[in-house]
């Protein structure tokens, strides 16, 4: 089985400590830190820019997992590139010329993956899934941290790995995101999930190595 990776999210981080509660997730276990941007037009929530993500990068050795969840995504994939992500992952139902947008990312030296919402189908994807380092199968509504996992987009992981096992696509990363915790991460990882973020998870707890660690246990 591929290394599962748990990507804390900063959304649920306190903001007016930042740089702190990097680093505590980065001691605590986390793979990956994962970055939410969002623009109150795609998802009815306000975040940060690549000017605060800048600010982290350097205090991190972590990979920087961008998810954008704003409308044309293509005019900040340039400044989010040079404040030093790892992965930018757009959102399949904000892009009109998404395959445009997928080597648009590759061209700026950075991997590049498509988030696809509950009520968005799989096949939403099937056309780029072969220029893709990874799909994030969105497991809540995006906006907020804290939600309840919606059971229904394990269907939608299952065929996903499906494809990629038929492929035989294996650099690609199946990621999920929204109410993942010790309770449903086996389940997600059972369908082939293996790149879990966890806001509420991790951040919500006062020890985050203990919170990581569970969550690892629990797959
Ligand atoms: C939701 C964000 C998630 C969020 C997950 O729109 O994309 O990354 O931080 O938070 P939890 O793990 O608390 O559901
Ligand atoms: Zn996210």
């Amino acid at each position: 089985m591929k290394n599962i990776y748990i990507a804390p999210s900063i959304l649920s981080a306190d903001f007016a400590k930042l740089g702190q509660e990097v680093a505590d997730v980065e001691r605590g276990g986390a793979d990956w830190l994962h970055v939410d941007v969002m623009d109150g037009h795609f998802v009815p929530n306000l975040t940060f820019g690549p000017l605060v993500m800048g600010a982290i990068a350097p205090l991190t050795k972590l990979p920087l997992d961008v998810h954008l969840m704003i409308e044309k995504p293509e005019e900040y994939v340039p400044a989010f590139a040079q404040a030093g992500a790892h992965v930018i992952t757009v959102h399949a139902e904000a892009c009109v010329h998404l395959h445009r947008v997928i080597h648009l990312i590759k061209e700026h030296g950075v991997k590049a993956g498509v988030a696809i919402n509950p009520a968005t189908p799989v096949s939403a994807i099937r056309e780029v899934i072969e220029d893709l380092d990874l799909v994030l199968v969105m497991t809540v509504n995006p906006g907020f941290g804290g939600q309840a996992f919606i059971p229904a987009t394990l269907r939608k992981i299952r065929e996903l790995s499906k494809w990629r096992t038929e492929l035989g696509l294996d650099h690609l990363r199946i990621e999920v995101d929204g109410g993942i915790a010790a309770s449903t991460a086996p389940l997600v990882v059972e369908a082939g999930a293996d790149v879990l973020v966890a806001g509420n998870a991790v951040f919500g707890r006062p020890d985050r190595s203990a919170a990581i660690a569970e969550i690892k246990a629990s797959i």
